[in-house]
């Protein structure tokens, strides 16, 4: 099991899109990458399936998540992924929006662990790269600890090895996406105990991890940790990940200014390909979180970064705002998103 990346960031919607994964290398290159959910069905129309795959080099390890329940479309579209180098395929077992519902995916299928099952079945048929799923530990009344683990037994007969698990369930009447992040307790130990029944499945916990110290904590009882937003809130909490968790020689090393003066040429490159700034910019408004100066920096940039023709050079002038001797400390500050 040592090939398995002990730390990963959460899929994330309108998130984890490649500006902000690109950034979070400047940080940490070994921590796990995922992409924000991608509909097979967008994969696999021509006219969007370049949009929606495009990523950069410096991403890997990158892994895909596909939404979806038709084994045949996640099976194209996931070769198509994988002819385009993605290093591991996800599927979306957890997402309880009202989009998902009405296409019956997401975390809708944990009431299925067969259609589950096959669709890994086809998934691992199309590619030779790892094929994992993210679930939750329930939903509905289908929230018993048994009711997980005969999930995660169906689902692994099949031939699925890796599972990460957001540590509580979802409703899917009454809640909405954000409070069914927030409402229903977690249970981390429901998590820890099927690693404990499951010792030779690839078990990531996930849900409400804010620190690198709880990260810590949580890989005494599992194999993984990701990390959803806490990583979008305080992107700076992995500049140790590499050497702590992945056993590298060093990380990175770049200063938060320098880390964003890394990205210059890379934004400059998507603004000549008709990008504009605030789509690349809009990632980095956490980038000080926790240190003198950072409301100065986000509010310069609030103020900026969304004129039309706005380069690198907004950057640069928000870098003012902070001194480069003040980001040595920092106490990060979690929002709910
Ligand atoms: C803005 C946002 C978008 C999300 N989009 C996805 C998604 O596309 N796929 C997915 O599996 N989970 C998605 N999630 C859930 C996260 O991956 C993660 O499971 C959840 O936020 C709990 O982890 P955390 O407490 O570390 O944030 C999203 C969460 C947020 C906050």
């Amino acid at each position: 099991m040592s090939s398995v990346a002990p730390v990963s960031v959460a899929p994330m919607m309108e998130c984890t899109d490649r500006h902000f994964r690109y950034f979070l290398r400047q940080i940490t290159r070994r921590t796990l990458l995922y992409t924000e959910m991608i509909h097979a069905r967008r994969v696999l129309d021509p006219d969007r399936r370049e949009r929606a795959l495009a990523f950069d080099e410096i991403e890997h390890p990158i892994a895909i998540q596909l939404g979806g329940d038709d084994p045949v479309a996640l099976a194209e579209a996931s070769q198509i992924a994988v002819d385009h180098g993605y290093d591991e395929v996800n599927l979306n077992v957890g997402c309880p929006s009202k989009k998902v519902q009405k296409g019956n995916f997401g975390v809708c299928l944990m009431k299925t662990p067969e259609v589950v099952a096959d669709v890994v079945k086809a998934l691992m048929d199309a590619v030779d790269v790892p094929v994992s799923v993210k679930h939750r530990i329930g939903v509905d009344e289908v929230d018993r600890y048994e009711d997980m683990a005969n999930f995660v037994e169906v689902v692994s007969q099949a031939g699925c090895t890796r599972f990460t698990v957001h540590a509580r369930k979802a409703w899917l009447q009454g809640l909405n996406p954000r409070q069914n992040r927030n409402v229903p307790p977690l249970r981390y130990d429901d998590v820890y105990r099927l690693k404990r029944d499951f010792p030779d499945l690839v078990i990531e916990i996930n849900g409400g991890i804010k620190t690198t110290d709880e990260i810590e904590t949580h890989l005494e009882q599992v194999d993984a940790a990701m990390i959803g937003r806490a990583a979008y809130e305080n992107p700076w909490m992995f500049h140790d990940t590499d050497t702590r968790f992945f056993g590298a020689v060093a990380n990175p090393e770049l200063s938060r200014h320098e880390a964003i003066e890394a990205m210059f040429p890379y934004i400059e490159k998507h603004l000549v390909e008709g990008e504009r700034l605030s789509q690349i910019a809009r990632h980095l408004f956490q980038a000080f979180n926790g240190i003198a100066g950072a409301k100065a920096f986000r509010r310069y940039m609030g103020q900026n970064i969304w004129e039309k023709g706005a380069d690198t050079s907004v950057l640069a002038r928000a870098l003012l705002e902070v001194s480069r001797d003040a980001e040595f400390t920092s106490e990060p500050k979690i929002r709910a998103i």
